[in-house]
């Protein structure tokens, strides 16, 4: 217990997702959990929604799945997620999808690294970053310093382009979910050990649509999340590509610089010329 609150208080930031180091070595993990891990603004909101629907035409335990329901069906590995939520690690259906937003750890047994755009990524956390921090400064000014703590390209190398990586991992992105989203889902479904019928993967894919999200996200909030300035949704753009639209000459030769080998290495860009 002891412990557990010093966790709690050394971590104020709001990043603390990413360093709550203690807290993820000192979970209870089965060995068949899977752990949803991604840098923020990949889209995990929208997969744990997907996830949270299909659990629940198990468990039968919602009428409808809002941010909080799943919040609670697909937890956080965090002392938010978990004490927030007050749900019962235990009593959880199994297989257990949890979610992560940890650089690469060893404690996971299974892992589904969802990956998108680094240029995507900043558009969207800049965009957080206003709604959540009240944050006034430019984009170009947002991308120059290091406000999340840890670069998407540090996160990414981490978890695909480390020595040891974790030997079970299926790498989802972002964009081929927006592409295909049935063929993602089937796929993690199968890694993850859970059956579903087709009709079921259909309506929890429906049940979220980005329409839907934003909905409930007007309607009843982002669950444990406080709502930040509604004039920015969370749930905000859901496509590929805009940062073509948001970033400057400057702003790209910045982002050039930091993200520029992964975006190759990770199947973005073929070269520097872009
Ligand atoms: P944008 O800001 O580019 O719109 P995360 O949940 O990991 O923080 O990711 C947030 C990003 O996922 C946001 O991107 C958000 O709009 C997008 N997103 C959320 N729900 C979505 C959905 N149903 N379909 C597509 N994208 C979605």
């Amino acid at each position: 217990m002891i412990k557990f609150l010093k966790t709690i208080l050394s971590h104020k930031n709001h990043n603390k997702t990413f360093f709550e180091k203690d807290f993820i070595e000192n979970f209870k993990y089965f060995s068949d959990d899977t752990i949803i891990v991604s840098y923020p603004k990949s889209g995990s909101t929208w997969l744990r929604f997907i996830l949270s629907n299909i659990i629940n035409f198990k468990v039968k335990k919602y009428k409808e799945i809002d941010f909080l329901c799943s919040q609670k069906l697909v937890p956080a590995i965090s002392t938010d997620g978990i004490f927030k939520t007050k749900i019962n690690l235990n009593k959880m259906i199994r297989p257990r999808i949890l979610r992560s937003h940890s650089l690469h750890t060893e404690q996971f047994p299974k892992v589904i690294y969802l990956l998108r755009d680094g240029r995507d990524v900043m558009v969207s956390y800049y965009y957080h970053f206003k709604k959540f921090n009240n944050y006034k400064g430019s984009l170009l000014e947002f991308m120059s310093n290091n406000y999340s703590g840890i670069d998407w390209h540090e996160h990414v190398n981490s978890w695909l382009y480390n020595q040891s990586n974790t030997s079970e991992l299926l790498l989802i992105k972002y964009e081929d979910l927006l592409n295909d989203t049935k063929r993602g889902i089937i796929k993690m479904l199968k890694f993850i050990g859970m059956e579903c019928s087709d009709e079921e993967v259909d309506k929890a894919i429906k049940l979220s649509s980005f329409e839907k999200m934003q909905l409930s996200e007007n309607k009843s909030g982002l669950g444990i999340v406080a709502s930040g300035n509604r004039e920015i949704n969370f749930i905000r753009k859901g496509k590929k590509g805009v940062w073509q639209d948001e970033l400057g000459k400057t702003e790209i030769k910045v982002i050039k610089e930091l993200l520029g080998n992964t975006l190759i290495k990770s199947g973005y860009e073929k070269s520097e010329n872009w």
